[in-house]
């Protein structure tokens, strides 16, 4: 089972998560970060820039999870432009290291196989973060994705669509095709950890964490990983029928464990 950390809010669980990223990087000077975009992991980046202060993280790497198609890499909210800008710079990180999908078109067919043999030429994600869509998605997963995919192209719902265009002019603007590392992918990092906040993530993170694992909810092929940490504010994790033990089971969690 994932384990369950009801947060007070997004702050407390940037600090959680940051801690436990500075700490992989303390061990691991060259661990590998899997990255996630959207306004969810921010609260993580915010706070990793006072653990990271003064740290070596010359060879830290990172993989993010996926880039809209077609965008120019240059736009500011192309997935590129929001690691350089989030995370790249202010942690001090080396661009180089750093990789988002090529959603450009041209060779557009052969980007997904690419970006898989770098992860495995890095040896694989150390620790992935991951937000959830309405939809139930983890990267851009939407439903029906295969348990077993890869880094591919994908086709956007409108709801993610909707949900996306506040980064945008307007919803005509967001792209309709993504390309996302896969959920077989994702399930092939050492620890994953999901994030949500906000009653609107209620439900795919009740679906994700104690649904029947189904790729109509993405989300729930954390089920299948060893090592999953969510940490959730009291709003997403309303809907959670076994919220009381969670509770009761980290406030008397081992201090050896770590997350
Ligand atoms: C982002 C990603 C998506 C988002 C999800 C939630 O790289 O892969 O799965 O995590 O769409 O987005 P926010 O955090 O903006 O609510």
């Amino acid at each position: 089972m994932a384990e369950i950390v009801i947060v007070p809010d997004r702050a407390a669980a940037g600090a959680l998560v940051a801690d436990e990223i500075a700490a992989l990087i303390a061990r691991r000077p060259d661990a590998v970060l899997g990255l996630a975009t959207g306004s969810t992991p921010l609260p993580v980046y915010e706070a990793l820039r006072s653990r990271l202060a003064g740290a070596d993280v010359s060879r830290v790497r990172g993989f993010a999870l996926d880039e809209y198609v077609g965008i120019d890499p240059g736009h500011p909210e192309s997935y590129r432009s929001v690691i350089t800008r989030e995370v790249v710079r202010p942690l001090g990180l080396d661009p180089a290291r750093v990789r988002t999908p090529d959603g450009t078109l041209d060779g557009i067919e052969h980007h997904g196989e690419d970006y898989e043999e770098a992860i495995a030429h890095a040896g694989g994600v150390d620790l992935q973060l991951l937000g959830i869509g309405t939809t139930g998605h983890i990267g851009f997963n939407e439903p029906g994705s295969s348990f077993a995919s890869r880094t591919r192209v994908k086709t956007l719902t409108q709801q993610t669509r909707e949900d996306n265009a506040r980064f945008f002019d307007s919803v005509d603007d967001v792209p309709t095709h993504c390309i996302t590392q896969g959920l077989g992918t994702i399930l092939d990092a050492r620890h994953l950890v999901l994030l949500a906040f906000g009653e609107g993530k209620a439900a795919a993170v009740a679906g994700a964490v104690e649904g029947p694992v189904t790729s109509s909810l993405p989300g729930s092929a954390i089920q299948l990983h060893p090592h999953v940490t969510v940490v959730v504010d009291e709003s997403a994790a309303s809907r959670l029928a076994h919220a009381d033990y969670y509770r009761y089971a980290y406030a008397r969690k081992p201090a050896w464990q770590g997350l």
